[in-house]
Formats: structure tokens, C-alpha cells, sequence
């Protein structure tokens, strides 16, 4: 018999690990992996494209006015097995990881129709359980009677650090102080926003993997997830 499927929230502040996690979790449950981060990121860059965003400008009406031309899919790339950002048709993937879009990006999420077309989304995507997601309020608002439940942090600096490391990787030209200042801004924007707040829920397990390797958090993971599913 095919064990009882449930829902694995997975929050956290910015540059934690979450998404690589939820993804390797995913892989061994096989549950459907959903980056709800990707989704705010595609909405960012379709505001940024539209010129109603950049360094000193935000019109927020004019991007409302549009959610309802903004689409946003997940495509499975067949080499890697994983689900990529499509917006309006576009494979979007590569550009919505930038630091251009992660610097706007908590505007655009602290905007609560955006929330509100997203939320909807995520609901749908989650209605048969059999899936991880990873955000900041999957938690607390988008499924909070999600079975499990895991808020990952680790300090600044490490974050910072591993996002730096990944964006020099893909060829971007920053800076580690750059990187630094951007994770902690959002964290301040993302935590202190009207609609639903980056905070952990009461009933979620709170990890830093700060001092953990990633085969260690993975671990101790699945059999958080292993064990949730057998009480479920
Ligand atoms: O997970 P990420 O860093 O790719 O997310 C990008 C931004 O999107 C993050 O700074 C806050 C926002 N976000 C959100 O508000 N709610 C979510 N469920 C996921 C992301």
C-alpha cells in the first residue's frame, strides 16, 4: 500500500539551503517540489521588464493593474529533473536567480494582491498533498495544517557567503558585500512586511545549518519527514 501523502512546508530566511533541501526531500519521497520564491521572483522580473520597478521607483498600481496578464508555470527541465519558472510562456529560470531581481524582489512581495494571486496558486498546487514547498509563509498562511513543518535559518554571513559563492559561479559580477547587504535587507523587509510576515510558526522544527554539512541537514530531515509520515 502506498503510504498516506502530506504536505512539508519548508520556511526560512533568505539563502538558507531551503530550496536545496526541499529539493533532495522531494526526490526521495517522490513529492512534487514547489519554489513558491521562483513565483515572486517571475512576478519581480515581469515588474522590472514593465519598467515599473528599478533603483528609485516602484508603481505598484500599474503592476496590480497587470497580475492579471502576469502567468507563472513550472516546466520539468528533462536533463536535471527539475521544475523551472516559465513566465508567460518564457523559461525565465535563469534571470529571475540574479541580484537585479533579488533586489526588488521583497518589494513585489510585500504587495498583497500579489500574495493574494500566488497564495491561490500554491493552494492548487497542493490540494492532493504529496509535496514540499519552499517559502517564507507556507507555514504560517499558505497550508498551515501542513503535517510538517521546518524553518530553517543560519547566520547572515554563511548565508551571504554561500549565495556569493553560487552567483560568481554562474559568472555574475559581485561583491561579497553586495550579496551581504541584499540578504540582509530582505531579511529586514521580509520579516517586518504588513502581509504575512517571514516568521516561524509555532509548531515548526527550527534548524540552523549553520555549522551543518548538507548530507547532514539532509539526514536529519527525511527522517523528521520519514517519521511524519508514518504518524500521519
Ligand atoms: O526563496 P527566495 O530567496 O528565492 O525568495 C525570493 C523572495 O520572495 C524573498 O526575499 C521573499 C519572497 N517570498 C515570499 O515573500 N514568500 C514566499 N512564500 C516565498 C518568497
Amino acid at each position: 500500500m502506498k503510504d498516506k501523502e502530506i504536505i512539508i512546508a519548508i520556511d526560512g530566511h533568505s539563502s538558507t539551503g531551503k530550496s536545496t533541501v526541499a529539493k533532495q526531500l522531494a526526490k526521495a519521497l517522490q513529492y512534487i517540489y514547489v519554489d513558491t520564491g521562483a513565483m515572486y521572483r517571475a512576478v519581480t522580473l515581469y515588474a522590472m521588464r514593465k519598467g515599473y520597478v528599478d533603483e528609485f521607483n516602484f508603481n505598484q498600481e500599474k503592476l496590480e493593474n497587470d497580475l492579471s496578464l502576469v502567468s507563472i508555470k513550472f516546466e520539468l527541465n528533462k536533463e536535471n529533473g527539475l521544475a523551472e519558472a516559465v513566465l508567460n510562456g518564457e523559461n525565465v529560470e535563469r534571470e529571475i536567480r540574479t541580484l537585479a531581481v533579488s533586489k526588488h524582489v521583497s518589494k513585489i512581495a510585500a504587495v498583497s494582491l500579489v500574495r493574494k494571486k500566488l497564495v491561490e496558486q500554491q493552494h492548487q498546487m497542493g490540494k492532493d498533498k504529496g509535496i514540499v514547498m519552499d517559502g517564507r509563509d507556507i507555514g504560517t498562511v499558505v497550508f498551515p495544517n501542513a503535517e510538517l513543518k521546518l524553518f530553517m535559518t543560519a547566520t547572515a554571513k554563511d548565508r551571504a557567503e554561500r549565495r556569493f559563492l553560487e552567483l560568481k559561479d554562474r559568472g555574475e559580477d559581485v561583491t561579497y558585500e553586495d550579496v551581504l547587504k541584499n540578504v540582509v535587507n530582505r531579511d529586514h523587509i521580509d520579516s517586518t512586511r504588513k502581509d504575512s510576515p517571514l516568521r516561524k510558526a509555532g509548531d515548526a522544527i527550527k534548524i540552523d545549518n549553520s555549522n551543518l554539512s548538507l548530507e547532514q541537514q539532509f539526514e536529519q530531515i527525511l527522517q523528521l519527514a520519514k517519521t511524519t509520515i508514518r504518524n500521519s
